[in-house]
């Protein structure tokens, strides 16, 4: 697929808010600062469609994007929605607002139906850390399907990206898991992420 146009459609904190067109979404999540909104930069190839900060804590609403992708084999184009969220485990948030960050982030989850798999960004550097196992674990059990995108591959050599990869598996304890490296400096990544998108645009 060609991501041929992409844009902001609304912001939510609760389901009221949430678009009233029903399309398929893909919905990014991860600890704050770890490069959501960057990768949907990258990957519309709009340069500041979603608001990116070297600030952690910069993403505060869901805020839904709809992408046209044009199907290379027939020329069809499809719609669906990206949408970002805001981070988690910034130590400096308070508590209460912790509490209300794991409602309203919940309710999307367990209320949208057109979610069809949640990306969840760990940061290729790191070890996932506590908020990450807990996020990961939450998501699979409650059925949502998660793919795990290693963000800031530009930040390691070459080398490193396997060894990372396996210390996120490992951490994670999961053995048979994809994790897709990624680049929003580089675009690298994108390619791969376009083709799980497009066979989720085909099922
Ligand atoms: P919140 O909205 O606060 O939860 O953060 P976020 O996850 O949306 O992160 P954001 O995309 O705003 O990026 C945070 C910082 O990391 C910014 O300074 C980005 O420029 C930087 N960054 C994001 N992705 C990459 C990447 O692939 N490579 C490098 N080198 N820097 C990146
Ligand atoms: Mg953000």
């Amino acid at each position: 697929i060609n991501i041929i146009r992409a844009r902001y459609v609304a912001s939510a904190v609760k389901k009221s808010q949430y678009p009233e067109e029903k399309l398929k979404e893909i919905a990014f999540i991860g600890r704050s600062n770890v490069g959501k909104s960057s990768l949907i930069n990258s990957l519309t190839r709009v340069h500041n469609l979603a608001r990116v900060s070297g600030q952690p804590g910069k993403t505060q609403t869901i805020n839904f994007f709809e992408l046209t992708a044009r199907m290379i084999e027939t020329g069809e184009d499809k719609l669906f929605h990206l949408v970002d969220l805001p981070g988690y485990g910034y130590a400096k948030t308070a508590q209460a607002n912790r509490k209300q960050w794991a409602k309203f982030i919940e309710e999307y989850f367990l209320g949208s139906k057109q979610l069809q798999f949640v990306c969840q960004l760990i940061d290729i550097r790191h070890a996932p850390m506590k908020s990450d196992i807990e996020m990961f674990n939450w998501l699979v059990k409650n059925n949502v399907p998660v793919l795990i995108i290693a963000t800031k591959a530009d930040k390691i050599s070459r080398g490193a990206v396997n060894k990372q990869i396996a210390q996120i598996r490992k951490t994670l304890g999961v053995k048979e898991i994809d994790i897709l490296p990624y680049s929003s400096v580089k675009n690298a990544g994108r390619s791969e992420l376009l083709e799980v998108i497009n066979q989720m645009l085909n099922d």
